[in-house]
This record gives structure tokens, sequence and C-alpha cells, in this order.
């Protein structure tokens, strides 16, 4: 018996070589850039209002940062960002993130529907293998775990919803997507990473979790490797990682725009990969 799922009229035009590839898929869209104030999220912020997407950027307390970026981005893309501040471990500043979308562009304009979320907050959690205790540990677990994974249930649990309805926008522009920032520490064992590096992983295994837990919600994970901007710039400026690039482990430190490519793919509309984790780190812990 043939398929009621297969659809002879695409069939027939992957047959004769027309293949379909949107220009600007995310235009139009609304995506929260939680964090996207910082070193590696502001890239992606760029990248989005390039393109044409609604953008609601987050970030804790740096205020002069995230209203230097606001201007940056009006005066380059001529597109307007809506901000949102405070700390995404209090519930009432993820709400203010939802209460975010339900205001941005009007209702007419599809205010009230979220399309995507990148959430880039977490903390370098330094602190010597000798030095760790109790306290730094639960400061790590807060900052790199809990906080991300509470924000995407918040903004996930939104989206699923929506997409519920058969009727409605996000389902028919193929759900929503979510992804999360980890690091090459979680997926690679490098010692005194301990700190860092295993809520990190516990964050890969939650995104995991709820990409299984939700159908209309692909759930991934990009992890940078040793990148010159945000958290890691002191590190890499200070010649830490020199010795990768002198031994040819890796071509060169990564770059922003090098994260905010992999995050793009992954918050495209209708997009096929769920439950993924994109190491981006210019072949580091392969080689190293
Ligand atoms: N940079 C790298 O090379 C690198 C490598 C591997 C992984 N990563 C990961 O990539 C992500 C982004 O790193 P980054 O280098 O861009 O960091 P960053 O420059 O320090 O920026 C972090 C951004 O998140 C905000 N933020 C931090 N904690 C928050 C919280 N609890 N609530 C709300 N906002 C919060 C910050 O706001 P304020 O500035 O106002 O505090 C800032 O806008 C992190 O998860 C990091 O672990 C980075």
């Amino acid at each position: 018996m043939p398929s009621q799922y297969f659809d002879e009229k695409l069939a027939k035009r992957c047959r004769s070589f027309r293949f379909e590839f949107a220009k600007r898929p995310l235009a139009g869209c609304t995506v929260v850039v939680a964090g996207g104030a910082g070193g590696l999220g502001s890239a992606l912020v760029a990248l989005l209002a390039k393109e044409g997407a609604r953008l609601i950027v987050g970030y804790r307390s740096n205020r002069a940062r995230a209203e230097a970026l606001r201007a940056a981005i009006e005066d380059r893309y001529a597109q307007k960002i809506t901000l949102v501040e405070g700390d995404i471990a209090r519930p009432e500043v993820r709400g203010a993130y939802l209460d975010a979308v339900e205001n941005i562009g009007g209702r007419s304009k599809g205010g009230g529907l979220l399309h995507a979320a990148a959430i880039f907050p977490g903390d370098p959690a330094r602190v010597s293998f000798e030095a760790m205790n109790q306290k730094a540990m639960e400061a790590s677990l807060e900052a790199n775990f809990l906080a991300p994974i509470l924000l995407a249930k918040d903004l996930g649990t939104a989206m699923d919803a929506s997409a519920e309805d058969p009727a409605s926008p996000l389902r028919a522009a193929g759900g929503g997507s979510i992804v999360l920032l980890a690091s090459m520490q979680a997926v690679a064992a490098f010692p005194s990473s301990l700190n860092y590096a295993a809520p990190k992983a516990a964050l890969v295994h939650a995104a995991r979790v709820l990409a299984a837990q939700w159908k209309h919600v692909r759930v991934n994970v990009v992890a940078p490797g040793a990148t010159v901007a945000g958290m890691a710039e002191a590190s890499v400026s200070s010649g830490k990682y020199d010795s990768f690039v002198e031994k040819g482990t890796i071509p060169r430190f990564g770059r922003p725009e090098d994260v905010a490519r992999a995050v793009r793919f992954f918050l495209e509309p209708d997009g096929y990969a769920t439950g993924q984790v994109l190491v981006i780190d210019g072949g580091l812990t392969l080689r190293r």
C-alpha cells in the first residue's frame, strides 16, 4: 500500500533537480537571544538582524553594553531590538522574556508568537580543583545548568503549546527551535575543568531530554571551543592556547561568527535536526 505521507509532487520536483532553499528563512520571525549582548551572542544578534528577524535580546546587568549593541544594530541593519534585563535564574526575569514576546511588533504582525530561542548565558566558573567546594559547585550549577534549562523549559513549553494547534502559524512553520550553549569542555575531558564542564555536560543531556519531550520544538546544542570574544577572550589573548595553533591542532582561534553561523543553522524554521550537539572548536578536541 502506498504511503499516505509520501508527497508525489515533492518527489517529482526532486527528480527533476528543482530543489528549494529559502533565501532569508528567519526574516520576520521572533527570536529570543538570551545573553545576546555578550561576546558570542552579539554576533548572532547581528547575523539575525541582517536577515530581518525580530529580536528580543537579554543580558543580566551590563546595560551599557546592551544599549551599545542596540544602537549598533539599529545603525547598521535598521533593525530594532527589544532588551530584557535580569538574571534568568529568577522566574520573573524568565517571565519578562515571554512578556516581551507578547508585546513585540503587535498582534496583527504576529506578535505573541515565538519562533525560536538561543540561550547563551553561562559562567566560566573558574576555580582551581583544590579550591573547589560546595559553594563554587552550586554557583556553577545554577549559572551553567539550572538557569538556562529553566528558561528553555519556559520558552519551549510556550512554543510547544502554541504549535499543538494544527491551525497555528508556528505549526505551519515546522514548529519552534531552541539552541543552548555548552562548551567543548562538556564533550571532552580537560583537567581542571570540573566545575565548569560538568554542569555544561548536564545541560547537553537535558537538551536531548527536552528534544525527546516536545513534539513541536527542536532542541540542539552548540559547543564552542577557544573563541576570541566573550568569556574566553582574556585566556586566549594571554597566550594560554597558543600551542594549539603552533602545533597545528587548530588552524586559528574561533570567532564569534563561527558560533553564530552554527546557532543560526539550528534556528532556521522547519529544520530537521534535533537533540544534537555541534562542536565548533576547529578540531581542537579531536586532535589535541
Ligand atoms: N567565549 C568562548 O570562547 C566560549 C567557549 C565555550 C563556551 N562558551 C559558552 O558560550 C556562552 C556565551 O559565552 P560568551 O563568551 O558570549 O559570554 P559573555 O561574553 O560573558 O556573555 C554572556 C552574556 O550572558 C549574560 N548572562 C550571563 N549570565 C546571565 C544570567 N544568569 N542571566 C541573564 N543573562 C546572563 C551576560 O550579561 P551581563 O554581561 O549583563 O552579565 C552576557 O550578555 C556561555 O554559555 C559560555 O559558557 C563560550
